[in-house]
């Protein structure tokens, strides 16, 4: 498997962004726009309140529902947390895992991400796992070593036959939300990194038949470049997944 039959994913993850009734309105809107577009996956990871409200208005479409975290319990006393049973039953088919917003304002561990990781999994969920590096550590030109060291830990006993329901999404920190882009050759470099330690921890096939993601600041303007290199196969995107129309132009490119 290469470039040309990995299936590319476009997700939004909507943050905390959109209220139930908005959720209705923007999805509806997303779906009119992208309907027929089926060159890739499509994906919104919304807030877990929209998560019916998001699954309703997507039931046949070509979108798919996903949640921005879940706990790695199956039930118990954890207020606040949501198991994967429950996103579910709700319609969540995908859920982001360790993204560095929930690593740097939550305290997301590498082990609370691989606990979540796999009880996410074994649940039947696909898993949207996020790495990547901070400014100092780019600058430090040690952002091969960061993204090895999480994609090893994130991963830890997760099995060949389990990468199938993974995506990864490598998101340089400091692109996130900045309008600062990594360059394509830079997105392209880290994905072919990421992709590398795959071939390490399974084996070439598995490693080439991993869709994954480029995330920070992708947009309309700059989706089909990043698109276009051999290891990005889709992105994960912030504030322009709140815009239908920028969100729909994306999809566009993904095609
Ligand atoms: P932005 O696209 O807003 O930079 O966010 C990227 C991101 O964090 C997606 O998970």
């Amino acid at each position: 498997m290469n470039k040309a039959t990995r299936k590319a994913v476009i997700a939004g993850n909507w943050k905390m962004n959109m209220t139930p009734s908005q959720t209705k309105e923007a999805v509806e809107k997303t779906a009119a726009l992208v309907k027929d577009k089926n060159g890739c996956d499509i994906v919104l990871c919304v807030p877990f309140v929209d998560i019916g409200t998001a699954a309703a208005a997507a039931k046949g479409t070509n979108i798919r529902i996903g949640a921005q975290n879940v706990h790695f319990a199956e039930s118990g006393a954890y207020t606040g947390e949501i198991s994967a049973a429950m996103l579910l039953e709700a319609g969540a088919e995908y859920v982001i895992i360790g993204h560095s917003e929930r690593r740097q304002y939550f305290g997301e561990t590498d082990k609370t991400v691989n606990q979540r990781t796999k009880a996410a999994l074994a649940a039947g969920l696909k898993v949207i796992l996020c790495v990547g590096e901070v400014l100092e550590e780019r600058q430090s030109n040690i952002t091969d070593e960061i993204l090895s060291m999480q994609t090893k830990l994130d991963l830890a006993g997760v099995s060949k036959e389990d990468m199938q329901n993974v995506i990864i999404a490598y998101e340089p920190v400091w692109a996130i939300g900045t309008g600062l882009t990594a360059t394509p050759q830079q997105a392209d470099a880290a994905c072919g990194c990421i992709r590398s330690v795959l071939t390490q921890l399974y084996d070439e096939k598995t490693a080439e038949s991993v869709t994954i993601q480029y995330g920070g600041s992708m947009n309309d303007g700059n989706a089909a470049e990043l698109l276009a290199m051999y290891h990005v196969d889709g992105g994960l995107i912030g504030g322009a997944s709140l815009v239908p129309e920028k969100f729909d132009a994306i999809v566009t490119a993904a095609q």
